[in-house]
């Protein structure tokens, strides 16, 4: 069910997003990567996302695109600048309760390159899933077990496609704990008639394309010799790691939404001018939500990259509120090469060390390619002493002249001197001060918008913008 149509529009990169007086910014500016940084409350979603959901969901020619929601009030502030632009019937709106399904797996598995390996696409999926589960990132503590996780994945992957069933991790964990533990058992007629495995490698061998097929005979070889000559204890320890690693995509909302179902929407219909909401707000599903959510997010960043935009060039956008709850490697990874792919996404955090504590240890060069990608970055009130500090930074610094000069009254000896110096353009106070929005700032919000390679009137390195929170009110 994956869209096809062929969708040029005209000059998709100069669309005017945002307008600071004889300002503009355009889609070719924001395809930089955004990052939006700010403590709570400062207005990050309320002041500087809806801005700039708004241009681009007024803007010509029409996008499509991709919603997260952080908090269990955000569909309505969401919501608000779609129906200000007339394209409510766009939105699919992907909830707990609602009607909306996607085989994660059977997704991921559609998206392998011509002449590469189905199983090994789907295992990278679940790569991502696991360092999501696990939040320790990159490196895995124990490589031996995880070597083991990946080799069953692989294997059970390849017997469900070779079975031509649908893929599912509900499945996977049949076959795990109906494995033959030996030989005797793949020809003892009671434990055939009860083992999930042996139903699913009989149909892989009814399969005539399991036939000298050397991708098959391995994964038999795995369940066949390898697992069944480990000692008992070893195997127990295997299957149960293995089990850890899986169960979490088997249960709660992973279950009822992505694995083992049928899918009626895909995530490629932004390209075509949807507008998908994935409405699982961490504040109510917690790190459930947060799952499933980042895996929508990696399975649509797999799409965009996949994207021809010789068929199809609409630009397209994807908002990631509270972007520390789904960050992942892959989101780094992408993040270097969606501007050529025409897509714009917009980060918005409360501090990049809670951004740290997702990529995990050992993650500084990942986030420093992180924030090297973001060629617009908004700087919102904060109290944080390294957000403080990184905003000055990035605003830079000025080259100061100092002059002095001494007369001394009884020796007659004059001395003047001249010191140069570099001072902050923008010292922290400025940004501890900025207007967070509410009652009390007259419901405006202040930012710091600098932006790669570029200087405004004057020669200023930045731009201090003000967003009105009732801008689609007033
Ligand atoms: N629609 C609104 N109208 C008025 N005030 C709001 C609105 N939305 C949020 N606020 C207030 O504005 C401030 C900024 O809120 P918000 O944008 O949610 O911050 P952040 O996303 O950075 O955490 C908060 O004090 C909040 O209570
Ligand atoms: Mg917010």
């Amino acid at each position: 069910m994956k869209g096809h149509t062929a969708q040029q529009v005209e000059r998709p990169l100069e669309a005017v997003i945002q307008q600071y007086g004889e300002e503009a910014i355009t889609a070719r500016d924001f395809a930089n990567n955004t990052l939006i940084l700010g403590s709570p409350g400062s207005g990050k979603t309320s002041g500087v996302l809806q801005s700039l959901q708004t241009g681009m969901l007024t803007a010509s020619p029409v996008m499509g695109g991709l919603f997260n929601t952080a908090k269990q009030d955000d569909l309505p502030s969401i919501l608000k600048p779609i129906e200000y632009a007339g394209r409510r019937d766009d939105c699919i709106i992907i909830n707990a309760l609602g009607e909306y399904r996607l085989n994660w797996l059977e997704y991921a598995r559609a998206q392998t390159p011509e002449g590469s390996n189905e199983a090994i696409t789907v295992l990278e999926l679940m790569r991502v899933f696991r360092e999501m589960v696990s939040k320790t990132g990159a490196t895995s503590k124990d490589p031996f077990w995880d070597t083991h996780v990946d080799k069953y994945c692989l294997a059970s992957i390849t017997l469900l496609i070779y079975a031509k069933a649908s893929l599912s991790v509900k499945k996977m964990i049949k076959i795990l704990h109906s494995m033959p533990r030996s030989i005797e058992d793949t020809k003892d007629e009671q434990f055939i008639s009860r083992s999930e495995f042996m139903y699913y490698l009989n149909l892989a061998l009814d399969n005539p394309d399991s036939e000298n097929n050397d991708a098959f005979d391995q994964c038999v070889s795995y369940f066949l010799d390898e697992m069944v000559q480990l000692d008992q204890r070893t195997y127990s320890n295997i299957v149960a790691s293995i089990h850890a690693t899986l169960f979490p995509a088997s249960i709660g909302l992973m279950a009822t939404l992505l694995d083992d179902v049928e899918s009626n929407f895909t995530m490629d219909m932004s390209f075509e001018g949807k507008i998908l909401i994935i409405d699982l707000p961490s504040s109510v599903y917690h790190e459930q939500g947060n799952l499933v959510t980042s895996m929508l997010m990696y399975l649509w960043q797999k799409d965009v990259m996949k994207r021809d935009l010789s068929l199809n060039n609409r630009m397209v956008f994807s908002f990631i509120d509270e972007a520390q709850l789904t960050i992942n490697k892959q989101t780094v990874a992408f993040s270097s090469v969606c501007r050529s792919q025409q897509a714009i996404c917009v980060y918005a955090t409360q501090s990049l060390a809670a951004i740290k504590v997702r990529l995990g240890h050992h993650s500084d060069h990942l986030l420093d390619q992180f924030i090297n990608n973001c060629g617009n970055i908004y700087m919102l009130s904060s109290t944080n002493p390294d957000t403080l500090r990184l905003f000055s930074d990035l605003v830079g610094k000025d080259y100061e002249m100092r002059m002095g000069f001494n007369a001394g009254l009884d020796t007659g000896n004059h001395s003047a001197n001249a010191s140069e110096d570099y001072r902050y353009i923008l010292p922290e106070r400025i940004f501890r001060l900025l207007a967070t929005g509410g009652p009390r700032n007259n419901y405006y919000v202040e930012a710091i918008f600098v932006t790669a390679g570029r200087t405004f009137a004057e020669g200023e390195t930045y731009l201090r913008v003000v967003f009105d929170q009732k801008m689609l009110e007033r």
